[in-house]
């Protein structure tokens, strides 16, 4: 077993000792809920520095300290003038795994840090991090993290096809030979060095939830290990996760389809004694249209607590952070090995927060994430406690206005972050106070705001007449793309910047439009948008819409619009037919057309519709001929839309 030890040796908390021995974070500075906590040295910074500690490893983090932090005399960090610059050399690194022995001085202070090491393995070496995945522990390769092949056999569940991956490793759907019912099975590896006692813990605390049903919590059927990898055998929903569903909704939920969902995590959150979820984010949400019932079920219930119980949970340079942390309090740091009712209900309110706006909570995050996919590296618990010490959450109605007041109270009382006086004061209460006890008095809240609104929860099958499709599902829908005319000319010419804004404000166009009740799904398509619209009037609206920003930003569009069924493909996008037809229309030229007739049509700020279409839609459109289509063996009967 490995232990690490802090020594306070100099300044004003000469004598203090703390002692690890399962994970934990220690942020070190003047702000009130700092575990090392400096008050009267002026040299200090309120987030000075953040130590992630998962024994036997120690990874120190500048947090963009004024000063920065002398490991061993060598600095780490800060922002006084003149460090990095052209005559002083390279900006200093910010993060350093740290070895045993080594000296931690910040003005006034001085730590030791003693690392020990029991089972006879190698004491872990000081080092810079190359913040990609520069892992010291088990060096289980990221790719091949739990990856089964398909007709294995784990006990009685036959694999079949991989459904889904996250952090820990993958998730594939099954079948119990004994009983032909479908499963899904999801491997978890954990990027620790454990021992056989710390996976019996797991198991033993996973187990608990074996057997335990509620309608909204994804039941758990079996937990099993073999060598080095856990796998959970859980209840298959058939549908997407809140993830995916976002993105085929466009990015964000109307209230009335958002209500059905807020409710059913809530009531999940609030069905077991302890109540304690620790992983909520939208890929454990699992949606699923039962006939047409939008349900929610909160998968992996009970999982990331075991781990965490048993000391599985690997803190430093964890692609857990990467999705869940966004969704994290501050206490979920600062408090980091205590577990609060109240940071499930911010972790809960976060994701409603997300669904609402199309926005997460705090800004700098996304920022954060992007920046992380761009460059493929893992960003630490450190840069987001950086984001999070200086962004509160954005009050909901400022991402959204159109959302009813009592229930942007209700959402925003649920995201506080009340300040907490460490060694003073029980976080708990205060937490508790600040937003709700837990998901249960959240939900009745929440229920009582849409009440008043005179939203009512959709509760009976006929309520979701227009509702929700399972993958493989048929669906009648308007299609619309938007093609950037010669886009890359325009990157060329104004640079990339100058594109991203282009996109940004016909994206955000979509979002905002009032067709956007209808919007059923939207992507960019690398030079343009692919929509779905519920109904033809509102897609021709929100066509318009485009042709008319494209004329303010001096930009050529060109707009194609099909009417007719498509299917739902099992991540969320469309194919079929009618959306290659559309494609195709989209880049029509005159040359294209088979019968003589003779109207020409422009060549960009256009509108091309197919006869289904038109038919649907309130608007003159004037026939243009027959088309031959690329792949279509039959021609097609093109329109163009004429403003009045
Ligand atoms: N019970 C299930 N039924 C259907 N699909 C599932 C089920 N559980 C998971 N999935 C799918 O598999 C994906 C990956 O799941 P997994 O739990 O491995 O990753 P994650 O949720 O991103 O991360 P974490 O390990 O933190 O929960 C999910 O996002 C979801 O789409
Ligand atoms: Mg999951």
């Amino acid at each position: 077993m490995a232990k690490v030890e802090i020594a306070v040796i100099q300044g004003e908390l000469k004598g203090l000792l703390l002692v690890f021995l399962r994970p934990q974070c220690v942020l070190f500075g003047r702000a009130a809920d700092a575990t090392i906590r400096i008050t009267d040295d002026p040299f200090v910074s309120r987030h000075h520095f953040l130590l992630e500690v998962s024994p036997p490893f120690v990874l120190l983090s500048d947090l963009g300290s004024k000063n920065g932090v002398f490991v061993n005399d060598t600095r780490y960090g800060s922002r006084e003038p003149g460090a990095g610059n052209e005559r002083n050399g390279p900006v200093p690194p910010k993060s350093v795994f740290l070895a045993n022995g080594d000296r931690v001085v910040v003005g006034q202070n001085r730590l030791v840090v003693n690392i020990m090491e029991t089972e006879n393995r190698a004491l872990p070496v000081r080092r810079k991090t190359s913040a990609k995945w520069n892992l010291p522990f088990t060096g289980v390769p990221s790719t091949a993290m739990g990856e089964l092949s398909s007709e294995t056999l784990i006990g009685p569940y036959h694999l079949g096809q991989e459904i889904g991956r996250g952090w820990m490793g993958a998730v594939y759907q099954a079948i119990d030979t004994r009983s032909g019912v479908l499963v899904a099975v999801k491997t978890m590896v954990p990027n620790v060095v454990f021992s056989d006692e710390a996976a019996e813990s797991f198991l033993a605390n996973a187990r608990r939830f074996l057997g335990f049903e509620h309608p909204s919590v994804c039941g758990l059927i079996d937990i099993r290990r073999t060598g080095n990898i856990f796998t959970s055998v859980q209840e298959f929903v058939d549908g997407f996760d809140l993830f995916r569903f976002l993105a085929l909704r466009g990015g964000k939920l109307n209230l009335e389809e958002a209500i059905p969902i807020m409710l059913d995590v809530l009531a999940g959150l609030s069905a077991e004694d302890q109540k304690f979820h620790r992983n909520l984010k939208p890929q454990n949400i699992l949606v699923s249209g039962q006939g047409k019932w939008i349900r929610a079920k909160i998968s992996d219930f009970g999982l990331y607590r075991a781990m965490e119980i048993s000391g599985l949970t690997q803190m430093i340079l964890s692609g857990l952070y990467a999705d869940s942390v966004c969704y994290w309090p501050r206490e979920r740091i600062t408090f980091f090995e205590q577990a609060f009712a109240p940071s499930e209900v911010f972790s809960a309110a976060a994701v409603f927060y997300e669904m609402l706006t199309g926005f997460l909570p705090r800004e700098g995050l996304r920022e954060l994430k992007n920046e992380s996919r761009r460059t493929g590296s893992i960003p630490g618990l450190a840069e987001f406690l950086r984001v999070i010490a200086e962004r509160k959450p954005t009050p909901i109605l400022e991402r959204n206005p159109e959302i009813p007041k009592r229930v942007a109270e209700v959402i925003d009382k649920a995201l506080s972050e009340p300040i907490i006086r460490r060694g003073q004061e029980i976080p708990e209460p205060i937490l508790s106070t600040a937003r709700y006890r837990d998901a249960e008095t959240f939900r009745e809240a929440l229920l009582e705001a849409v009440e008043f609104h005179g939203i009512a929860p959709k509760k009976t099958e006929a309520d979701f007449s227009e509702g929700f499709e399972a993958p493989g599902e048929k669906i009648d829908a308007a299609l619309l793309v938007v093609d950037l005319e010669g886009s890359t000319q325009l990157v060329n010419k104004n640079g990339t910047h100058f594109f991203t804004e282009i996109v940004n404000s016909f994206h955000s166009l979509f979002q905002n439009h009032e067709s956007r009740k209808e919007l059923r799904f939207l992507k960019c398509t690398g030079d343009g948008f692919f929509a779905i619209y519920r109904q033809a009037n509102e897609a021709l609206q929100a066509a318009r819409a485009v042709i008319a920003e494209a004329k303010r930003n001096d930009v050529q569009v060109r707009v194609a619009m099909n009417f007719g069924k498509i299917t739902i493909a099992s991540d969320g996008d469309f194919l079929g037919r009618e959306v290659h037809k559309l494609f195709r229309i989209e880049g029509l030229k005159n040359s294209d057309r088979v019968s003589d007739t003779p109207v020409s049509f422009p060549t960009h700020g256009r509108i091309l519709v197919t006869r289904s279409f038109a038919e649907k839609a309130a608007g003159k459109f004037l026939d243009i001929g027959l088309f031959r289509l690329k792949g279509f063996e039959e021609p097609c009967e093109v329109l163009l839309f004429c403003e009045q």
